[in-house]
């Protein structure tokens, strides 16, 4: 399986702090917000990763990420000339993508919880063995923010609306998509919406009524954080915080992910980074490599 990062989008909504700087490179607490969702995929297994950003924003990501070599990743980058909505990154990405199934993720969504990489590990199993798409469900108190999922009496989901004026529930559709390869030619054939834009909705909804979608619910304990709003960016910082503060385990480092999951030994996770042998982060990252016990 593919993944994919989408780090595109002007940020209108958190300017003027987005003037210059892309969101996705925005600090949330101690690391740049892309290193989550990046981290996310990491997580699910995935060593080829695709980014996608603006023409002007994309030399960034470039710097800040590389080859991904450092952590035994793969990543390649292309451009969205102009925001033209979420699907289109699996017709960006399609060339990248090829055959595969594919995992998209946004570049603004946070994802931390208790045995989160077996949650992400099954999802991508489940749809490689299965075909289809999975995606997940988040109980949220603002859903006219997000796309909204409805289920019938036995948990199947019915009908997923996008921002809807009057929610039929709660549960809204996190930023983090598992598809077939359908999903490539599914994302070509759909209609942009009102906004103009072409809609993840339109393909969730492309394999509900196939009755090819799976929506999974995360529960509480699980914390999705979006960055959308200056209130959400901080919260998200915060969370991080109070749980890498009360743990002395941090969330998003890729350099972590990438022993924990065993595409890099310590020592050369550390030989291959920049900076890693001053600063708390690079002294965090030392102890954890010597402490093989911490699980
Ligand atoms: C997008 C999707 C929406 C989803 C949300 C998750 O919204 O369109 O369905 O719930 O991401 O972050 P947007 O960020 O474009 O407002």
């Amino acid at each position: 399986m593919k993944g994919i990062v989408l780090a595109g989008g002007a940020g209108t909504r958190l300017y003027p702090l987005t003037l210059a700087v892309s969101k996705q490179l925005l600090p949330v607490y101690d690391k740049p917000m892309i290193y989550y969702p990046l981290t996310t995929l990491m997580l699910a297994g995935i060593q080829e990763i695709l980014v996608i950003s603006t023409p002007h924003d994309l030399p960034l990501y470039r710097r800040l990420l590389g080859d991904g070599s450092q952590w035994g990743i793969s990543l390649c980058y292309a451009e969205q000339p102009s925001p033209g909505g979420l699907a289109q990154a699996l017709i960006i990405g399609a060339d990248f993508v090829g055959d595969d199934p594919v995992v998209l993720i946004l570049g603004d969504n946070l994802f931390i919880g208790e045995a989160l990489r077996n949650r992400l590990t099954s999802a991508r199993q489940w749809v490689e063995e299965k075909g289809g798409g999975l995606i997940f469900a988040y109980h949220v108190p603002d859903p006219e923010r997000y796309g909204v999922v409805e289920f019938d009496s036995m948990e199947r989901p019915i009908s997923i609306k996008e921002k809807p004026e009057c929610p039929k529930t709660n549960w809204a559709v996190t930023g983090l998509y598992f598809y077939d390869n359908r999903a490539l030619s599914i994302a070509r054939s759909i209609q942009p919406s009102a906004r103009g834009e072409l809609e993840i909705t339109s393909v969730n909804s492309a394999y509900l009524e196939e009755g090819a979608l799976v929506v999974e619910r995360l529960s509480r304990g699980f914390a999705w954080l979006d960055t959308g709003t200056f209130d959400s960016l901080a919260e998200a910082g915060e969370i991080v915080r109070v749980m890498q503060h009360r743990q002395g385990l941090r969330h998003g480092s890729p350099e972590e992910v990438a022993w924990r999951m065993k595409f890099l030994e310590g020592k050369e996770i550390l030989r291959r980074g920049i900076g890693l042998d001053r600063g708390s982060y690079g002294q965090y990252l030392r102890n954890l490599f010597n402490e093989e016990s911490v699980s």
